[in-house]
């Protein structure tokens, strides 16, 4: 295993997988919108990815199931036309596939097509196989969500770590091995135990991108506001704040309001 780093072009799910091989980290990042998604990708963020966390995010919402097929592809369209080199990613929305495989298919070549994004990103292990394998065969490529899915937070009833269980431990690596074995890409596995990711990692040669599952997987994801310090509510133990954006853009926008009240914007250069 080699940690050089390769300068790639262009990111491809073949490269993902040579990355991983090669011993190389994978960064991954959530953009909703053109101008983040320009920089995100100028800022050389292997895989960008279009949650539905957009819900959250974008929309207020307080979970990812009230977003649309319609809405996703807004925000992924707007993504896809700044981005050069990453790989972009975009969640199928819940409700969008867990009813027929057919119905799968057809929304993620919605996607595809109408936002000229890179792959689908959908939740679920053997519960969804025939709808990612349809999807799959459609030539599409689909990366995989184990652990806490947000789109079954009913079912759940809290975002608290999953698989702490030995019954779900074992279903989740049984999961990680079925969606290599039909043909995903990838696998993101959020909020769960970091040996337990680690076993995953190893049992499978697509990459493993983690959120709240530990450094011992073969790449990371974060919720692009939460890392950037736009939310100030959400605190988890994962979560690593790399700007304190949300305090910075206050006193900012602040000192605006202050000068147009006070005469001193605009001054006499900033007018024609
Ligand atoms: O929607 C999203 O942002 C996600 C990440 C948390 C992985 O699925």
């Amino acid at each position: 295993m080699s940690s050089a780093k390769k300068n790639y072009a262009r990111i491809t799910t073949k490269t993902l997988l040579e990355m991983k091989a090669n011993g190389e980290k994978i960064s991954m990042l959530t953009a909703y919108d053109f101008t983040f998604g320009g920089i995100v990708d100028q800022a050389g963020i292997d895989i960008i990815l279009v949650g539905d966390s957009a819900s959250n995010v974008m929309a207020g919402h307080e979970t990812t199931l009230p977003i649309t097929l319609d809405q996703m592809i807004y925000h992924a369209s707007s993504v896809v036309r700044a981005v050069k080199r990453a790989l972009v990613v975009v969640d199928l929305p819940f409700g969008t596939y867990q009813a027929d495989s057919k119905e799968a298919l057809r929304s993620a070549i919605r996607i595809m097509k109408e936002s000229g994004a890179h792959a689908v990103k959908l939740e679920g292990g053997i519960e969804v196989k025939d709808s990612i394998e349809r999807i799959l065969k459609a030539g599409i490529p689909v990366m995989g969500h184990l652990g806490l899915t947000p789109q079954s937070i009913y079912k759940f009833g809290t975002y608290t770590v999953r698989a702490r269980e030995e019954a779900e431990a074992n279903q989740l690596l049984e999961d990680t091995k079925m969606l290599e074995t039909i043909g995903c890409f990838g696998i993101v596995l959020e909020k769960i135990p970091s040996a337990l990711a680690a076993q995953a990692a190893a049992i499978t040669p697509i990459p493993i991108i983690g959120i709240g599952a530990g450094n011992k997987v073969d790449g990371q994801v974060l919720v692009l506001h939460d890392m950037l310090g736009m939310n100030k509510e959400f605190s988890p133990r994962f979560l690593r704040r790399y700007l304190d954006l949300d305090q910075i853009l206050h006193q900012a926008i602040g000192q605006y309001s202050a000068d147009v009240k006070s005469l001193d914007f605009p001054n006499e250069n900033e007018q024609y």
